[in-house]
C-alpha cells in the first residue's frame, strides 16, 4: 500500500495544485472589502471564507447560496475567497433576500417566546 502510494507520487505528472489556503494578508484584504457590507462579525466572515475554500477543495457538488444577504458582504467574501484561492470563481454564489428586513415574529413564535419567558421566570423564582 505504502509502495503503491509512493510510486503513484513519483510517476504521476505534477499538476498545478490550487493554493490551499489564504495568507493572513489575503484574508485581511477580503475582510477590508466586505466588512462594511455585512452585519456578520469578522470571525463569522473568516469562517465563511474558510468553509467556501474547504467545500470546493473537498469536491462537494453544488453551488453556494446565502439566504438573507443584506448588503452582500458575505456573498462577496465567498466570491473573492474563490478568486484568491483558485484564481477564478469555480462556484457561483446565489444571493437571496426579501429586501424587506427581518419580519416581525408570527403569532406562533410570539406565544412560544411567552412560554419560554414564563418557564424561565418560574425557574428563577425557585432559586
Ligand atoms: C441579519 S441580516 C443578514 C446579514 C447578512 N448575512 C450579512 O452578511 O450582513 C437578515 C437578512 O435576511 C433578510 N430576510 C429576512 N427575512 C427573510 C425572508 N423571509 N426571506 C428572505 N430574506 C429575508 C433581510 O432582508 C436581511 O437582509
Amino acid at each position: 500500500m505504502l509502495i503503491n502510494a509512493a510510486s503513484r507520487h513519483m510517476f504521476t505528472p505534477k499538476r498545478k495544485q490550487p493554493k490551499p489556503e489564504l495568507t493572513e494578508a489575503e484574508m485581511a484584504g477580503i475582510l477590508d472589502v466586505v466588512t462594511p457590507y455585512s452585519m456578520v462579525h469578522e470571525s463569522g466572515i473568516r469562517f465563511t471564507i474558510e468553509q467556501t475554500i474547504a467545500c470546493i477543495k473537498q469536491g462537494l457538488p453544488g453551488v453556494l447560496m446565502e439566504c438573507g444577504t443584506w448588503r452582500g458582504g458575505c456573498s462577496v467574501a465567498m466570491l473573492l475567497a474563490q478568486r484568491r484561492a483558485f484564481g477564478k470563481v469555480l462556484r457561483p454564489v446565489f444571493m437571496l433576500d426579501s429586501f424587506e428586513g427581518l419580519p416581525k415574529p408570527m403569532e406562533a413564535e410570539a406565544s412560544t417566546r411567552r412560554c419560554r419567558q414564563r418557564s424561565s421566570s418560574s425557574t428563577n423564582s425557585l432559586r
